[in-house]
């Protein structure tokens, strides 16, 4: 089978690998892709926006399957107007996204399944939200409802600051995910990223991650789209799993059938695991990046064969949980200077010798015969080992074998679990 995988980040460089190890895949296309993907698939240039000019070069090549790697095309509905052709799709339906598409849609739901979540108020008029805001105490978490490229989410430590976060979103600050907004009561404990797979009706858990958002060292400094993660996350047990998989996965996949919204794809949850028991923090109707490199790292099956019961009716009906590594993947994002404001473009970079190592592209191209630098994410260098403490020796010895003077990265991706592997002895 032909397939087409969109997307061009280190996540699509992982899937890619795994996709084209499938001996069901014959030919994989990427679009746009990277120059790291591009030894695993043929790379062309198809808009994601042009739904129809998608189609054309799907049937044009024969392809029978699109994987798709973001979250802007998924919410925007290109998953509809391929299986309306009649083309399978990995990744929901519009009318399934606005899982990531809509805080505010996630939170009602919850609220009606009874899912275990931070209390919350939900606000298309100002005057509203700014008077509905003392009863969360501080800090407090005021959202944007829709898709703002990870950034629409400001933690307020003071009345002040909250005020001007709903002014802010309201006067257009984050665009329309702006024009409504939700505000939530703050949650304290750890955070972990879980991840299952849905064929709409069934769900099986995929694997556990954590990631580092924060720029600096000792998670320090302004947000990013994540700077390392490692998986699994040990703290993620296997009975917090089970909690989480019947208390918070298995609802929403009912409620969302129930809904005439199957959901077809990879469940993204973010949790906090708060001292009163693991509460969702938020969707994402895709693998998260870097968080997808680290559980390809660990997957043992075949991506295709996974992909495509997600994306067919009742395809995952007694499924076995897909098999990953009992050894630890991690994960360290190699970032250009200037990353998360303006990054330096241009930079050249050269591979040495990383031994079992893969460095998957983020932002990366050629030119002139030689690698450079094209974003603010660049490399994901990404190692296994028998231990999180492992993984991250690995995954360091490769970062020094990489040359990239105008790249940087944090030191101490995976401090928590090392810290606790060593306290462990
Ligand atoms: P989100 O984009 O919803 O994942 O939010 C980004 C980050 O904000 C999360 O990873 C959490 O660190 C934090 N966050 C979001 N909602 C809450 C909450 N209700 N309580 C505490 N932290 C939160
Ligand atoms: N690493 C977080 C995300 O993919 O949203």
């Amino acid at each position: 089978m032909n397939i087409l995988l969109i997307g061009s980040g280190g996540r699509e460089h992982a899937l890619a690998w795994r996709l084209s190890q499938s001996p069901s895949c014959e030919k994989l296309f990427a679009s746009p892709g990277n120059p790291g993907i591009a030894d695993h698939a043929e790379c062309v240039a198809v808009d994601p926006a042009d739904h129809g000019a998608v189609l054309a070069f799907c049937l044009d090549r024969n392809i029978g399957f699109v994987v798709i790697g973001p979250e802007a095309p998924l919410v925007d509905g290109l998953g509809d107007s391929l299986r309306a052709a009649g083309i399978k799709v990995f990744g929901p339906n519009a009318n399934a996204a606005i899982l990531e598409g809509s805080k505010g849609f996630v939170k009602d739901l919850c609220a009606r399944e009874n899912i275990p979540t931070a209390a919350y108020a939900r606000h298309s008029d100002k005057a509203a939200a700014l008077a509905e805001l003392p009863r969360f105490g501080l800090p407090v978490v005021i959202k944007a409802d829709g898709l703002a490229a990870g950034k629409g989410v400001i933690i307020a430590e003071t009345e002040a600051e909250a005020r001007d976060a709903i002014e802010h979103m309201f006067s257009g600050g984050f665009g329309s995910a702006g024009a409504e907004v939700v505000i939530e009561e703050f949650m304290t404990g750890e955070e972990v990223s879980f991840f299952a797979i849905s064929d709409g009706r069934n769900v099986v858990p995929f694997g556990s991650a954590q990631d580092h958002k924060r720029v600096g060292d000792g998670d320090t400094g302004p947000n990013t789209g994540g700077m390392g993660a490692y998986s699994p996350a040990p703290i993620f047990s296997a009975a917090l799993e089970a909690e989480v998989m019947e208390r918070i996965i298995r609802p929403t996949v009912s409620a969302m059938a129930r809904d005439g919204r199957p959901y077809s794809g990879v469940f993204f949850a973010g949790l906090m695991l708060t001292p009163q028991g693991p509460r969702l923090i938020e969707y994402n109707c895709r693998f998260g990046d870097p968080e997808c490199q680290v559980l390809m790292m660990r997957f043992e099956g075949d991506l295709v064969e996974l992909l495509l019961a997600a994306a067919s009716e009742g395809g995952l009906s007694g499924a076995d949980r897909p098999a990953l590594s009992d050894e630890a993947a991690l994960t360290v994002v190699m970032a250009a200077k200037g990353y998360p404001g303006t990054p330096e473009k241009g930079s050249p970079i050269t591979i040495g010798d990383v031994g079992d190592a893969r460095i998957f592209h983020a932002g990366t191209v050629v030119k002139d015969g030689q690698l450079v630098a094209s974003g603010g994410r660049v490399l994901n260098v990404t190692a296994r080992g028998a231990s999180v403490g492992a993984a991250q020796i690995a995954a360091y010895a490769a970062v020094d074998a990489i040359d990239f003077p105008g790249g940087f990265c944090r030191r101490d991706i995976g401090w928590r679990e090392v810290a606790r592997e060593k306290a462990a002895g």
